[in-house]
């Protein structure tokens, strides 16, 4: 077979001329596995992108896609319908918190995040509360790349490049190793810092912000988990001064925490949630906002009988072929006990696994919650805030997946994972970090 050209494919996210020098291919997947060409096995610790949770190539949903496509592969969804559209949403909003039952659909994290922020406008148009168009988001934070999204998101990269288009303004991240390191779950230090949110409104008003968007915990930021209490925090200031409040659950849905949402596993219902990823295992792209009950009613009721009462939609919105796949990603979940399985035995066995790793001098913190986690490395002073893309290098040559963020490897292993399995990322990694010390 001739040699892979590389040259047209502009990669995202990624190091282009560095990759296409020595590109890494991975030609199939299976269970929690990934494979090369030459048959060399990799353990998938982070779920392809926080997103494979019932593990790859299920059959039931490649099943559930061809069928779908033979049948109904496509039909406009602006003005007609089809019935899976209307089964999946119900279905999908019985395991939504109470009060949030419908559902708004897009292709991805960032256009779930697009919708949201603008059905948040919508709302408070529809209340008469137009001037609340700023929103309020978080350092570190992570709500994809459309302009929307990294307004309110906190990487400063992701819109260093392009600005600032959506009126934004930015709480301080809660990562705080200094106080927290080798926090097993929930950080003990840092509910003050939510009081921030105070600050923003006292300096903006209250009359300028629309919606506060936060991931329950950060993922693409590092694995930042909310400290005890913070989360209520924010509900409680959000509901003292009629904001609205949106969890970015991309990564943190359909069972990572041990709930089926961190809203659920957290104790705090927001007013929407986004969603994509393991909403249909990541085997077709799909993206989903859901939208509580009060803020649907207020934008029906606010528009005239007959007319359109939201300017927005996707040509793909509840793709026929996406919904087939999401309602066999549900079978699967329901049926293994996906959605709840990281709050047991293998999300503690996840726990102490990771947290074995704390006796290494170059571990300075350890952090996880359910099926998540993240091993903080004690970078050398010219490799700082990369070390982490260098550790994931060397954890992949040892046969693990595991994403490098600033300085830590990052981790979400597909929730079928087993204890021994388990074991066995956590011994490489091992090798790998007392490689890098
Ligand atoms: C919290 C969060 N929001 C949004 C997104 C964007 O999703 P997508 O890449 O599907 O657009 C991501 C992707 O990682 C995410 O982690």
């Amino acid at each position: 077979m001739s040699e892979l050209n590389t040259d047209a494919f502009w990669m995202p996210f990624t190091p282009n001329r560095s990759y296409k020098a020595a590109p890494r291919i991975v030609e199939r997947a299976e269970g929690i596995y990934l494979f090369e060409k030459s048959g060399r096995k990799i353990i998938d610790a982070t779920a392809g992108l926080w997103c494979s949770n019932a593990g790859h190539c299920r059959s039931e949903i490649a099943q559930a896609i061809q069928q779908q496509a033979m049948k109904l592969d496509y039909s406009s969804i602006f003005n007609f319908g089809h019935e899976l559209g209307f089964e999946y949403s119900e279905r999908l909003v019985k395991h939504t918190p109470e009060g949030i039952n419908r559902v708004f659909f897009g292709n991805s994290g960032s256009e779930a995040v697009e919708s949201a922020l603008k059905i948040a406008l919508q709302y408070q148009r529809a209340r008469g509360k137009g001037s609340r168009t700023m929103f309020i988001g978080r350092e570190k934070g992570y709500h994809g790349v459309n302009f929307g999204g990294i307004s309110v998101g906190g990487i400063a990269p992701n819109y260093q490049s392009f600005g600032q288009p959506v009126k934004a303004n930015h709480m301080r991240h809660t990562l705080d190793i200094e106080r927290n390191a080798f926090s097993k779950g929930l950080p003990e230090h840092g509910v003050e810092l939510a009081e921030d949110l105070e600050r923003l409104v006292a300096f903006h008003g209250a009359d300028q912000i629309a919606a506060v968007i936060v991931e329950p915990f950060s993922g693409a930021g590092g694995v930042v988990l909310p400290p005890k209490g913070y989360l209520q925090r924010l509900r409680e200031i959000c509901d003292k001064h009629d904001l609205l409040l949106i969890f970015d659950e991309v990564i943190s849905g359909w069972g990572r925490t041990g709930s089926p949402f961190a809203s659920q596993e957290f104790g705090v219902t927001p007013d929407m949630i986004t969603s994509a990823k393991g909403i249909t295992n990541a085997a077709v792209p799909l993206g989903a906002v859901f939208v509580s009950d009060k803020i649907y009613n207020t934008v029906m009721d606010a528009a005239a009988e007959g007319t359109v009462e939201f300017f927005h939609g996707y040509t793909y919105s509840a793709h026929p072929v996406a919904c087939a796949a999401g309602m066999a990603t549900l079978d699967i979940y329901e049926r293994e006990g996906l959605l709840t399985r990281a709050a047991g035995d293998i999300g503690k066995h996840w726990e102490n696994a990771l947290h074995s790793l704390a006796d290494m001098d170059n571990v300075i913190d350890v952090r996880n919650y359910g099926l998540v986690g993240a091993i903080e490395l004690r970078a050398p002073e010219h490799l700082k805030g990369k070390f982490g893309a260098k550790a994931s290098a060397l954890a992949w040559e040892a046969g693990v997946m595991a994403r490098g963020i600033g300085d830590a490897l990052c981790m979400s292993p597909p929730l079928i994972i087993e204890a021994h399995e388990i074991d066995e990322i956590v011994g490489k990694l091992r090798e790998v970090i007392t490689t890098l010390a």
